[in-house]
């Protein structure tokens, strides 16, 4: 039997800070409340937070041999991830980004670029993703997938049984052609609303969401901040709504949510129910700094979707 999650694409190291109101110039320390460095990145961020909530996941990625990516796989390691498919790339960097997280949520972010964004794709990742039960897919854009590989690597994850989601970061225009041969093989595709909008040429959901049913994707969930998310599946519409959470650092919620559907998928929950608990791991993960914010397991966010009001009325 299929077990598992795997997430396959961007893997970056992330040092967030909070609060930086406005970059000084004085020579004295000035004290913050909270700095935290983590794995992050649309696949790596998703595989560390699902790990929290107690799924098996093994990540396809690439670190640079540097101590920044010596961080990032055990940081993986620390939570349970199988790091046995995260190559470690000799004579190159690990994406990394420094986040200045103001006290109001808005942030300026730094990046510096490496190898992250072309995880391997051969035999051995192949026979993984045909034995998972899930495939998160966030490569997209990525060197070693586009043009064809990332395809024929989804081709051969539904081949074996598996569950596909897709989640996006800040794609180009020109990504829609490969989205086009992507999609056809997602049950799931997960992108934020700013990313749909973008994509589809349109400022309405639903006739974003339809777009990419058309693309091929079986059903769309689109992640709309403190909105919830929207979703199209089989046909209907539905909005579920965030939790009223108090936010500090949003960095990594779309990354977060995709890991909590997933998440709860592999309990056994229906899907709308597990958006609701995705909604609730990235309300909790806004509530601290950093990629885990103030997540703690399963349990614990089970209890707190009683606790949380919800932010918006229900539809
Ligand atoms: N201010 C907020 N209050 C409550 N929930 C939030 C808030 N911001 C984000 N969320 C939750 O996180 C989910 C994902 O956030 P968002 O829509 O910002 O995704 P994203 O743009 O993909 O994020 P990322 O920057 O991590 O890629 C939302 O659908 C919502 O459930
Ligand atoms: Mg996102």
């Amino acid at each position: 039997m299929n077990t598992g999650l795997l997430a396959i694409g961007l893997t970056t190291l992330d040092i967030n800070a909070y609060p930086i109101d406005g970059l000084t110039h004085t020579e004295r320390a000035i004290l913050i409340q909270g700095l935290a460095c983590a794995p992050a990145g649309t696949a790596a961020g998703a595989a560390l937070v699902a790990a929290k909530l107690g799924a098996k996941v093994r990540l396809v990625g690439a670190v640079g041999d540097d101590m920044n990516g010596l961080f990032v796989r055990t940081g993986l390691e620390s939570l349970g991830v199988d790091t046995s498919l995260l190559a470690t790339r000799v004579g190159e960097r690990t994406s990394s980004t420094l986040l200045a997280v103001e006290s109001n949520g808005r942030r300026s972010s730094f990046h510096c670029p490496g190898t992250g964004g072309a995880p391997p794709v051969d035999a051995t990742v192949t026979a993984a993703a045909r034995g998972s039960r899930f495939v998160h897919y966030a490569a997209i854009g990525g060197s070693t997938t586009d043009g064809g590989p990332g395809a024929q690597l989804l081709r051969e994850a539904k081949a074996g049984g598996a569950l596909v989601t897709c989640d996006l970061i800040g794609p180009r225009r020109s990504a829609i052609d490969e989205i086009a041969k992507i999609l056809p093989h997602v049950d799931y595709f997960m992108p934020s609303a700013a990313e749909a909008f973008f994509l589809s040429g349109s400022d309405d959901l639903s006739t974003a969401a339809q777009r990419f049913i058309e693309l091929g994707a079986k059903a769309c969930v689109i992640k709309n901040g403190r909105q919830g998310a929207f979703v199209l599946l089989g046909g209907q519409a539905h909005v579920v709504p965030a939790f009223a959470v108090t936010p500090v650092d949003t960095t990594s919620c779309g990354d977060s949510f995709c890991a909590g559907f997933i998440a709860a998928l592999d309990r056994g929950w229906a899907p709308l129910e597990a958006c609701r608990f995705a909604g609730m791991t990235a309300g909790l993960v806004a509530e601290g700094v950093g990629t885990l914010g103030a997540l703690q397991d399963f349990k614990a966010t089970v209890a707190a979707m009683d606790r949380y009001e919800l932010a918006i009325e229900p539809a």
